[in-house]
């Protein structure tokens, strides 16, 4: 009885454990967020109204994007008020960010409701304008903007000659809607470019933050080849969460490429951090 009870019991841990890896990406995948689930999701919250209402809300969401807690916005406010207190003039449109998709807010001491999130876009802001100056008449690109909340707070306070993101097409579609609701597809040249569509192309700045660190080798490949070595300087939080089975370039490739094609290279740690091994690399054509 007892091996038949035995046998009977890992056959079920075994079934439980199968099916999260179900949601998860699929050999094929250009990525980790590459997924049935998320890419659905999207398309169905750039399409119907009601679901893109509450779109940073949908917990298979929140596991790719949307996902700081309060804690780590408290960090990513006092680093704001630190070293970029001047971009907090620009609070009242910067919260516009948090008007769609009903995201999780939260209380602040003297700013009022915000979600962790957005702070981190304005966090990120600062360390761009602080890296490259003026961003204003720069042709900038973004690998993987999510729906657009970094776009939305760059084009709050600069005004690039053009600002491209390049995203699977599912979150692209929600891009598109989310920046024409906030009207900045309407007053900046915005383009939405899918991984089918990429060509190579010369930017000044290349932005890509927890996006192109989750895509695989042949992927990052691409990448690589057709706009970071055709950057004049890149931005990039590196986070590693693909497993053994999903196969990317380290940090440390990714550095030694980009030395040996005529770059200065910057590591370190995300600051605030939100999670243990982030990296922030800045890279300068020399
Ligand atoms: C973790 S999210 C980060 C989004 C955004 N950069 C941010 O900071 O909020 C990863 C992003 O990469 C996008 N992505 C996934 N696979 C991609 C691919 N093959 N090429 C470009 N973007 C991709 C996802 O759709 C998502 O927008």
């Amino acid at each position: 009885m007892k091996p038949l009870f035995t046998f009977f019991r890992f056959f079920i841990i075994s079934i439980i454990s199968w099916i999260p890896f179900q949601t998860c990406a699929k050999e094929t995948a250009s990525s980790i967020s590459d997924t049935d689930i998320y890419k659905e999701f999207c398309l169905k919250a750039a399409t119907d109204e009601k679901t893109f209402k509450n779109f940073k809300r949908f917990h298979g969401y929140r596991r790719i994007l949307e996902h700081l807690s309060y804690k780590q916005g408290k960090k990513h406010l006092k680093y704001i008020k630190e070293h970029y207190p001047h971009l907090l003039v620009f609070w009242d449109r910067f919260s516009e960010n948090d008007r769609l998709g009903n995201p999780a807010t939260f209380n602040f001491k003297k700013l009022g409701n915000a979600s962790p999130t957005t702070l981190r876009y304005v966090k990120i802001l600062g360390d761009l304008e602080s890296q490259f100056g003026d961003l204003s008449g720069k042709k900038v690109l973004e690998i993987g903007g999510g729906y657009g909340g970094q776009c939305k707070v760059l084009c709050d306070v600069f005004s690039p000659e053009k600002y491209t993101i390049i995203d699977l097409i599912e979150p692209l579609k929600l891009t598109e809607k989310y920046l024409s609701k906030l009207k900045v597809s309407e007053n900046h040249p915005i383009s939405f470019v899918t991984p089918s569509e990429t060509s190579p192309e010369v930017f000044d700045i290349c932005i890509s933050n927890y996006a192109f660190s989750e895509c695989n080798k042949d992927c990052q490949q691409e990448y690589i080849d057709k706009y970071l070595l055709n950057s004049s300087c890149g931005y990039m939080l590196y986070n590693k969460l693909g497993g053994p089975s999903f196969s990317t370039y380290s940090l440390e490739e990714i550095s030694d490429i980009l030395i040996q094609n005529g770059y200065n290279v910057f590591i370190t740690r995300e600051e605030p951090l939100t999670s243990t091994y982030n990296k922030l690399i800045i890279w300068r054509k020399i």
